[in-house]
């Protein structure tokens, strides 16, 4: 599949089918999705796979969370539906941001959070694309960060969780999303 092609098929997937996907394919994923750029090519990055029992175990840590953040009486959005969607594909991947911008005083740590943000994108999204060309599904999700404390106990990672994508041969083909017109948020100074 051509790169164009990959950009105009992506779409999220929610559902996924019971086929597992194979490690070495998951492991190509990850060798092309860090090519992405990265500031100063810091590749702030890091990968926890879960599959099979550990998948099902960081489901419940986000359902026992879900629950927390509900019984407080506040909104959880779309985690629902999100932890659906990780509960049916084979494999979630979690993405966590280094935090190299821990030492460093203020403002910087504010530009490095934006920098390091624009990276971690980057990585996500070459990963989507990556997956795409190969025919699987993928959903991008920031609803993990509602449990960000117990995934990282989970993970036993002291990184900041930045997202996590769900990944597995898709079991629906949504629409297009609409977009908004490109010329109507561009300006273009000649
Ligand atoms: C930063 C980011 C966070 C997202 N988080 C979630 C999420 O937690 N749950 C979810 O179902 N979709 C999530 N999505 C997917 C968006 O809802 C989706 O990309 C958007 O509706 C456009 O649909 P499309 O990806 O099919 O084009 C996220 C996407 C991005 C880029």
């Amino acid at each position: 599949m051509d790169t164009k092609d990959a950009i105009a098929a992506r779409r999220s997937i929610r559902s996924f089918k019971p086929d597992p996907v194979e490690r070495r394919v998951v492991e190509e994923l990850l060798e092309l999705a860090v090519q992405a750029p990265s500031a100063k090519n810091d590749q702030p990055w890091r990968f926890v796979v879960t599959e099979r029992q550990s998948k099902e175990r960081l489901v419940e840590t986000l359902q026992q969370a879900l629950e927390e953040v509900e019984s407080q009486g506040q909104s959880t959005g779309s985690m629902r539906g999100s932890l659906q969607a990780m509960a049916e594909a084979p494999l979630v991947i979690l993405v966590f941001n280094r935090m190299s911008r821990r030492h460093l005083p203020q403002p910087y740590q504010y530009v490095k959070l934006l920098v390091d943000t624009q990276s971690l994108g980057a990585v996500i999204q070459t990963f989507l694309l990556a997956a795409q060309d190969m025919g699987l599904g993928t959903l991008w999700i920031c609803d993990v960060l509602f449990g960000t404390g117990p995934v990282q106990e989970f993970a036993g990672c002291t990184d900041e969780l930045v997202a996590a994508i769900a990944l597995g041969v898709p079991a629906e083909s949504p629409q297009k999303r609409p977009r908004l017109a490109w010329q109507e948020l561009t300006a273009w100074m000649e």
